[in-house]
């Protein structure tokens, strides 16, 4: 098994498809200071792209640049709370400054939190569940769109969740949120096509993170992996060699898909 946190470039070009296209290209990953966008800004960056990353933690940010600057890749970060529209606008505007134009948006910031059971749920905690899963979808392409559209060039990458797909004790805010992306995306998809954006989604199930290494006891992780089709759970890593090829002109036929990365578990 392979980690996100894998500090070579080298390795990462390696484990992952090499798309020249994405040589040169600028990117945007949101949710970039670990886990599966930490993930994605170094398999990016190990095929040519100048990536920024962004999220909320200076001291992650500053580390998954670093790991990635230290094994040949350019990347900057960005510090962005992908809830406030007008802290997203200023990052697009600065990485434009420092990286140019944004051809790729992987909009990746979010997370499940806890389980709550909907009897129990408040309308705060729903609200801020829909805020950060969900409209920090739309704040992140809206504020990448206009370039994109001006150069009738881009591709925006969504993240949804198998959550969205099928019930499975998830949070029902968590999975409205989500389910609320595959709409976006198909909409968005439709809507950027004349203009040559195009616009797709991942749907991964289970993919170890730092809070799954934390809190899920051993056990339980090993009845959780045989519970999978493949008998895994997922690493980020597949999820960013999904991303790798809808950011790249190997996927240029395809948009306003979802694709789940769910180790058999969700085949629809
Ligand atoms: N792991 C899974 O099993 C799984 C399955 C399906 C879908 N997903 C989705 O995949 C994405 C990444 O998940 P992960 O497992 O890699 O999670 P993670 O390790 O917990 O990372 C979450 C990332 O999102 C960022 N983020 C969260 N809220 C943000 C906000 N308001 N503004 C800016 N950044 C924000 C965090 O940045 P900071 O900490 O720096 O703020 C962090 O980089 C999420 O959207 C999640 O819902 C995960």
């Amino acid at each position: 098994m392979t980690h996100a946190a894998d500090p070579s470039t080298q390795e990462v070009a390696h484990r992952h498809a090499h798309y020249p296209d994405l040589a040169g290209r600028t990117a945007v990953i949101t949710g970039g200071s670990r886990g599966i966008g930490a993930a994605t800004a170094a398999a990016l960056a190990a095929n040519g792209a100048a990536v920024a990353v962004v999220g909320r933690d200076k001291n992650a940010l500053a580390a998954v640049t670093a790991d990635i600057t230290r094994a040949g890749g350019r990347a900057i970060w960005t510090a962005a709370d992908c809830t406030k529209p007008d802290e997203l606008q200023d990052m697009a505007a600065s990485v434009t400054g420092q990286l140019g134009p944004i051809d790729i948006l992987a909009a990746f910031a979010g997370g499940n939190g806890m389980p709550v059971p909907t009897d129990q749920e408040t309308p705060d905690h729903w609200r801020q569940v829909i805020e950060s899963d969900l409209n920090s979808t739309f704040y992140t392409a809206h504020a990448v769109l206009p370039g994109m559209i001006e150069r009738h060039h881009g591709t925006i990458i969504t993240m949804s969740s198998a959550a969205a797909r099928q019930a499975a004790r998830s949070a029902a805010a968590y999975a409205a949120a989500k389910a609320g992306v595959i709409a976006f995306t198909r909409h968005l998809a439709d809507e950027m096509a004349p203009h040559r954006i195009r616009v797709n989604c991942l749907a991964p199930s289970t993919v170890e993170n730092d809070r799954i290494r934390t809190w899920v006891p051993k056990e339980q992780l090993k009845a959780l992996a045989a519970s999978f089709p493949l008998r895994r759970i997922g690493q980020p890593d597949d999820i960013a060699a999904a991303a790798l090829f809808l950011a790249s002109d190997a996927s240029s036929w395809i948009t306003g898909t979802t694709l789940d990365i769910a180790g058999g578990k969700i085949m629809i």
